[in-house]
């Protein structure tokens, strides 16, 4: 048993950015990062007991009997919410990556039988043992860039066997881990090879033989479909995303990454947790979503890595005052990344989101897309103490540094979780 925790008394923060002031962020508050310069903060059985300037923090009488701990300058953020991973697979794709640069698209390399079904085989034959020392790796990776909670799905099994198996090693991960884990049932990514041309069918089995189950076992707490050209249709989303909410499960969905199929429009009809991508909306989805609660997380790491030019319509969206997170998508076929830290990059420099606009999106929205935002997402009295330390003299060196990684601390419920020197 451990003794009574001291407190922890947090100081030097040059820039501390508290994004107090409610959720889900949208329009002009969507930038707005409750900056406070010399900041501090107390922390108490894991949760924020105190936040604001040095000068008052200090004085409390419970700051003098805390641990203190002197930053010495540095900038402290939430933790990133990274709320769209798939976290277990196999192996990369990194011979399809080749391919892609050579000429062949995403979608033509997934009709020949590569793509997700390439990892959905590699998944199948991978012993658990594999799997979990995979996502082990990739989670301190998670929380050495300053990631303190991610969504994940399974998606590369779609057995019944293997769906449950993928969605036991999560909790399994989050029973050692301190990454907070959030699991999606992703049954819905493509039609597996038992099914093929039985798109219908394989929806039904999901709905009869696997959903049971995984709500049985709480396995998962949302239910997402690739709903897209190549994968399922709007009718087949909807179907199983009913089913799904009636065991407990909330929808959310990739749409329109490929093609426009109307899945935004199904994620506003369903009030879904999250419509994820959104490259090809046009000016209706936009208006629908900006008027719905459903959260527009955009992934600019797919359209990065898959050379594309279209971009999500970040700055439309944010001005029509739609609700915008950003995610890592980390997958290996099309976002191969863990680093919100390059993700904000993405934003900044390709959806032209300002760096303020891009950490609320990573943090307190993403934090709204998993329905977390009570708990996590910004740094207010109460809320868990999940911290980003950067070693930065401001906040939007973070995007502007890509591809360097100036996370030197990471805190979950106020234990370090990740550190290194600088
Ligand atoms: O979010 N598009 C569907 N799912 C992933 C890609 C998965 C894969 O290619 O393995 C995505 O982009
Ligand atoms: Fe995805």
């Amino acid at each position: 048993m451990r003794g009574v925790a001291r407190d922890l008394l947090i100081l030097g923060c040059r820039q501390l950015l508290t994004l107090r002031g409610g959720w889900p962020r949208r329009g002009r508050a969507l930038g707005e990062l409750g900056l406070i310069r010399d900041g501090a903060l107390l922390i108490r059985h894991g949760r924020i007991a105190a936040v604001g300037p040095r000068r008052n923090v200090e004085r409390l009488p419970a700051a003098r009997r805390a641990h203190r701990l002197d930053l010495g300058g540095k900038i402290v953020l939430p933790g990133f919410v990274d709320a769209h991973t798939h976290l277990l697979f196999a192996a990369s794709r990194a011979e399809e990556y080749e391919q892609r640069i050579a000429g062949a698209s995403y979608e033509e390399i997934a009709r020949r039988g590569g793509g997700i079904l390439r990892s959905v085989r590699t998944l199948r034959a991978a012993p658990e043992a594999v799997l979990l020392e995979r996502a082990r790796g990739w989670l301190a990776e998670f929380a050495a860039h300053g990631t303190t909670t991610i969504e994940a799905k399974s998606g590369y099994g779609l057995t019944t066997a293997a769906e449950l198996r993928t969605l036991r090693l999560y909790r399994q991960l989050q029973h050692e881990q301190p990454v907070e884990i959030v699991p999606t049932f992703l049954g819905a990514h493509v039609v597996p090879p038992e099914f093929r041309g039985r798109a219908d069918a394989y929806i039904t089995f999901l709905i009869q033989r696997v959903l049971p189950r995984v709500a049985a076992e709480q396995l998962a707490e949302f239910c997402d479909v690739f709903c897209d050209r190549g994968a399922f249709t709007v009718a087949q989303a909807r179907r199983l995303l009913a089913a799904a909410r009636a065991t407990g499960l909330r929808p959310r969905l990739h749409a329109e990454q490929l093609a426009r199929t109307g899945a935004a429009r199904l994620a506003v009809e369903l009030e879904a947790a999250s419509a994820d991508h959104l490259e090809k909306i046009n000016a209706a989805d936009l208006r629908a979503l900006a008027r719905s609660s459903v959260c527009c997380t955009l992934l600019p790491g797919c359209s990065f890595h898959l050379s594309l030019r279209e971009y999500a319509p970040a700055r439309r969206l944010i001005e029509a005052g739609a609700i915008v997170a950003l995610a890592t998508d980390f997958n290996p076929g099309t976002s191969p990344t863990v680093s919100m830290p390059m993700v904000l990059a993405l934003a900044c420099t390709q959806m032209r989101m300002t760096p303020a606009e891009a950490i609320v999106a990573a943090t307190l929205n993403g934090a709204y897309a998993l329905r977390r935002a009570e708990r996590i997402g910004s740094l207010e009295v109460g809320k868990f103490a999940d911290l980003a330390v950067f070693d930065l003299e401001d906040y939007r060196e973070i995007p502007y540094y890509f591809g360097v990684n100036r996370c030197v601390a990471t805190f979950k419920r106020g234990e370090l979780i990740a550190s290194r020197r600088t």
